[in-house]
């Protein structure tokens, strides 16, 4: 079992050449700490135009491994099985994919929109659902998130699914009462999850550089774990608990040292490659 989740959550940043340049850097430092992270799983997450083109480049890399090992041995290709191949060629990719929405319907006249199914053929296994940014610039209730869901999992792309409350909210002190009815409501009951992540975002602390106090994230993932064990232990076989906003290479690990925080939800930071691997190095 993966015991820590780290997304980078690239929004709409970040095209071919910093994509290029932010890949080097990371897989760089990952090589040479991969073993330290083997119980972290990273998530990138880029403009969904990009992740066709991050997943061959990560493709790259592993066949440079690949003719590298074949010359140092002086074998020759078809002196390794299938299996064997496959997993020298993964064994050099840092992270997994994933996207930052996906529509609720399979297919159809959804301009614009992103379909589960087109996900998973390009290479993406989670999906971020249900982002502030989508619930509000969006206008995406929580029913609309928990048919995306629902759809994702059907589809085998795991859900990354975001709640948290506005400063007006936390102002009038209903933040536990909002974040409970925002997951009751986004999280479908009559699917299975291999994972169940929630990622507890408040929105005042999205992109404004301010972290809520590590009391707080602590009240959250208390309000999360007992829905987890109360509401849903009977479908999810495991469950994570995300905390995104402002997070940095700084403030990192002492979020992490508050119990129940299973991983991190970054955004802006995660556009710099050397610090988002710092956080991972340190998650590790
Ligand atoms: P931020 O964004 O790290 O830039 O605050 C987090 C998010 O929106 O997922």
């Amino acid at each position: 079992m993966k015991t820590k989740i780290i997304v980078a959550n690239w929004k709409m940043n970040h095209a071919f050449d910093e994509a290029d340049k932010w890949l080097e850097s990371f897989t760089k430092n990952y090589a040479e700490k991969k073993n330290e992270l083997k119980d972290c799983q990273i998530v990138l997450c880029p403009s969904v135009f990009m992740i066709d083109y991050v997943d061959s480049e990560l493709m790259d890399g592993g066949f440079k491994k690949l003719d590298s090992i074949l010359k140092d041995q002086k074998k020759d290709i078809s002196e390794f099985s299938e299996e064997e191949l496959t997993s020298i060629i993964l064994s050099e990719r840092p992270v997994k994919l994933g996207a930052q929405d996906c529509h609720y319907e399979v297919s159809g006249s959804f301009t614009g929109d992103v379909s589960a199914d087109s996900l998973k053929k390009i290479g993406c296994e989670y999906v971020i659902l249900g982002h502030s940014e989508r619930r509000v610039g969006h206008f995406e209730s929580n029913e609309i998130v928990a048919k995306k869901v629902k759809t994702a999992l059907e589809k085998d792309l795991i859900p990354i699914i975001c709640v948290g409350e506005s400063k007006e909210t936390r102002d009038l002190n209903k933040h536990l009462e909002f974040v409970y009815k925002q997951i009751m409501n986004s999280v479908p009951k009559d699917v299975k999850f291999k994972k169940l992540i929630i990622a507890y975002e408040p929105i005042w602390s999205i992109g404004t550089g301010v972290t809520p106090s590590l009391e707080q994230i602590k009240e959250i993932a208390k309000l999360i774990k007992k829905i987890f064990n109360e509401k849903f232990n009977n479908i999810a076989e495991e469950y994570f608990m995300l905390y995104g906003g402002s997070v940095t290479a700084q403030n990192s690990q002492e979020i992490f040292s508050v119990a129940g925080v299973n991983g991190l939800l970054v955004g802006k930071v995660s556009l710099d490659a050397e610090e988002f691997f710092e956080i991972c190095a340190f998650a590790a």
